[in-house]
């Protein structure tokens, strides 16, 4: 007994501060459990409320690029050019529309599309009120003052140095017809590239690719054509590819050409042309894919129809793989981009250096079968939506840090003066529901809407980079 109490006691001694401290513990352990379940709900909270405010601040961007601008520019009617003796010997002719007005140097409408150079965005001397803005249709100016001159271009952006580069034909010649029916033109001068880094100030790095002065047998001499340059990166090999149209003066060569350098401002390294797929090719762009694959598309068969196929793994050339597409449709200026995981293009019809009705298409793989979506142009008036903002698709952006926001970039061609040619720039938005939809499955449209918004004067949204 006394045994028993002793152990009782000496166990009772050794156990009582132990089943004391597990209680303290369990204690602590609970509070610890407490502390750390309103902590972890905080971080979700906190997480929830960035994720609300930045959808918030995404979705006020977005309303920004959206917002539908009216064009209120009132067009006067047409003059009637003809003398009345002329209308009497051979009738009345039909007036000239406001595209005939616009393609026309003379008139007052052609004017107010070519806004003269003291209304020209600059960036080095334009002031903090005007900082960052697109003004569609103006000249733009470079970091050394002068007008930027990269026409049917494109833009990479290098992650090596985080810069962007524009490259486009350089049109700064005199534009003249080879004979009386053949298309105006200048001579080659080049590709050239200018850099950036936030997409509004421009520094000319030079003329990339150059063309040839003396070699008549030469694809770039001068008295050829060189149309839509762009360029992509191959990861694989280091180098910087650059894919353009070749053609002689009367557009009958109708090939691709292929140049090569190592860093992003050239020199750019001529290498051949060919005619894709034994197939006529004229106006075309490229697409590098995010698997790293990339792809020539490019108009054919007497500009009826688009092609599509992958480039080879080193991007110099194309694989055998190719699908037509658009058969029968006309279509030119194809500039292609892909959001979440389905691939949208932007065509023009073929007028020319005449503007026309933009199209939108889709597909769900790249090759296609593609779908035609209607006409992506929002705002303006009639005439503007009909026209393209009279201009012609070259190129689309993504916008970075805005997922479904892309910068449409277009040519106004000035067919009386290419080197004058401008720039029209505007805000591109995926989603909603197309109103044109070509395709419905069982109600729903199966695509979401393209949009090019029409704005006077827009800019970038203030830390796109980061937001
Ligand atoms: C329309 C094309 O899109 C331009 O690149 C250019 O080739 C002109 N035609 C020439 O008329």
């Amino acid at each position: 007994m006394g045994m028993r109490s002793r152990h009782q006691k000496a166990f009772g001694l050794r156990c009582y501060p132990a089943g004391h401290r597990s209680v303290t513990l369990l204690l602590w352990s609970l509070a610890a459990l407490v502390v750390v379940v309103n902590f972890h709900l905080l971080i979700i909270h906190k997480e929830e409320d960035e994720s609300m405010s930045t959808h918030e601040i995404r979705r006020s961007i977005m309303r920004e690029l959206e917002a539908v601008e009216e064009e209120k520019l009132k067009l006067s009617p047409p003059r009637s050019r003809r003398n009345p003796r002329a209308v009497r010997r051979k009738g009345e002719r039909k007036p000239p529309t406001i595209v005939d007005e616009f393609l026309d140097e003379s008139s007052a409408v052609h004017d107010m599309f070519f806004p003269e150079l003291n209304m020209a965005v600059d960036p080095i001397n334009g002031g903090n009120d005007s900082m960052y803005l697109y003004y569609p249709g103006r000249v733009w100016l470079d970091t050394d003052g002068k007008p930027i001159q990269a026409h049917g271009g494109g833009v990479l952006y290098d992650k090596k140095t985080k810069t962007y580069f524009w490259y486009g034909e350089n049109k700064d010649g005199k534009t003249y017809k080879t004979h009386s029916k053949g298309a105006d033109r200048v001579d080659i001068v080049g590709v050239s590239c200018y850099s950036s880094k936030d997409l509004w100030t421009w520094k000319n790095e030079g003329v990339v690719l150059r063309g040839e002065e003396k070699n008549v047998t030469h694809d770039l001499h001068k008295s050829n054509v060189l149309e839509r340059p762009k360029v992509i990166y191959n990861d694989r090999t280091g180098k910087y590819v650059m894919w353009m149209h070749i053609d002689d003066a009367n557009y009958t060569k109708a090939s691709v050409g292929v140049a090569v350098s190592d860093s992003p401002t050239g020199l750019f390294t001529y290498l051949y042309s060919k005619r894709p797929h034994d197939c006529e090719s004229r106006d075309m762009t490229i697409f590098k894919d995010d698997d790293g694959k990339a792809y020539l598309i490019y108009s054919s068969e007497d500009n009826s129809e688009l092609h599509i196929g992958p480039l080879t793994d080193d991007y110099l050339d194309v694989t055998d793989d190719m699908r037509r597409f658009l058969i029968a449709q006309h279509r030119e200026a194809p500039a292609l981009f892909k959001h979440e995981g389905t691939y949208y293009m932007v065509t023009s019809g073929c007028t020319g250096w005449a503007p026309n009705t933009a199209l939108a298409h889709a597909a769900t793989s790249v090759m296609g079968p593609w779908e035609t979506l209607g006409n992506p142009c929002v705002g303006g008036n009639e005439v503007f939506r009909s026209t393209t903002f009279f201009s012609q698709s070259t190129f689309v952006l993504p916008v970075p840090g805005l997922p479904g926001s892309f910068i449409f970039m277009a040519d106004r061609w000035n067919p009386s003066d290419l080197r004058d040619s401008r720039y029209v720039w505007l805000p591109l938005t995926i989603g909603g529901v197309p109103d044109e939809a070509a395709d419905y499955s069982f109600m729903f449209p199966l695509w979401s809407r393209v949009s090019i918004y029409w704005h006077k004067r827009w800019r970038l949204p203030d830390g796109w980079r980061d937001s």
